[in-house]
């Protein structure tokens, strides 16, 4: 999988070498390129940002340097699909996530600033926001977001069933997980779990999934495609039912 940064701090690719990100460069999965937008400017200072027509507070990023690092990107990777980092864009899911993992290669486009000139948006493919809160540059959501995808990616992670059993990967969240030791401070590791029993295992784990689900997140179970022995347990949910509870 390969990403371009576009940021006038490529300094943040040198930060996404460690745990998972550094096996993977290494291996040849996961490759990083920045891309500044300073190497695009004329001028002795070079210039990426200006004042905002009609006023106000704050630069703005000019289009030109932006522009013409996109460019460079495209020349270089005619496939690559080029998205903004904006609080304007749709918001980055897991779904997202794979879906941008079996694609082509990616660029992400960091602004600074008050922001992007908004002809530069004629140029990308998309936008992606982190969520609903204003950071002060792209650079940490572009970090988040090749850590996300990067581990999706054939290869990078041991074991792909970890994850296809985490949270969101079939539309709810991940059960709860333990290790030893089991008993602490007082808090016992469920008696399912130490009992070798897999099927049993496999159905409290379910269980659980819709449970914390239910309970944490029920617009994702309002959307989540369950079968009739998973609708069998968010009925014992909804009833208060746990079979596995000690009396
Ligand atoms: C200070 S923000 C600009 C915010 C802009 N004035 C607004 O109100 O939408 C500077 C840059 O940080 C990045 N950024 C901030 N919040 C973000 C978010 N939630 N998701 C993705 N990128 C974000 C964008 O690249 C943005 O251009």
């Amino acid at each position: 999988m390969r990403f371009y940064l576009v940021t006038i701090f490529p300094e943040v690719v040198e930060a996404l070498d460690f745990s998972i990100l550094k096996l993977a460069r290494e291996r040849g999965l996961l490759e990083i390129i920045p891309v500044n937008p300073r190497d695009f400017t004329n001028d002795r200072h070079r210039t990426v940002d200006d004042e905002p027509y009609g006023g106000g507070a704050g630069m703005v990023m000019k289009p030109e340097p932006l522009v013409a690092a996109i460019g460079e990107v495209r020349s270089r990777d005619p496939e690559v699909r080029v998205f903004l980092l904006s609080p304007r864009g749709g918001t980055f899911t897991q779904s997202m996530a794979q879906e941008l993992a079996s694609g082509p290669p990616v660029a992400l486009v960091c602004g600074r600033y008050e922001g992007i000139d908004e002809r530069v948006r004629d140029y990308v493919d998309g936008e992606i926001s982190l969520g609903d809160f204003v950071m002060a540059g792209g650079e940490l959501a572009a970090m988040v977001i090749v850590e996300t995808v990067a581990r999706l990616v054939p290869g990078v992670l041991g074991s792909r069933e970890s994850l296809e059993e985490e949270s969101f990967s079939r539309g709810l969240l991940e059960y709860p997980q333990y290790t030893r030791p089991p008993v602490f401070q007082g808090l016992e590791v469920p008696e399912v779990l130490r009992s070798g029993n897999h099927q049993e295992i496999a159905r409290w784990r379910r269980y659980q999934q819709i449970k914390v689900t239910w309970e944490r997140r029920p617009d994702l179970l309002a959307k989540a495609d369950l079968a009739q022995e998973d609708r069998d347990l968010l009925v014992m949910v909804v009833r208060g039912k746990d079979p596995w509870k000690r009396p």
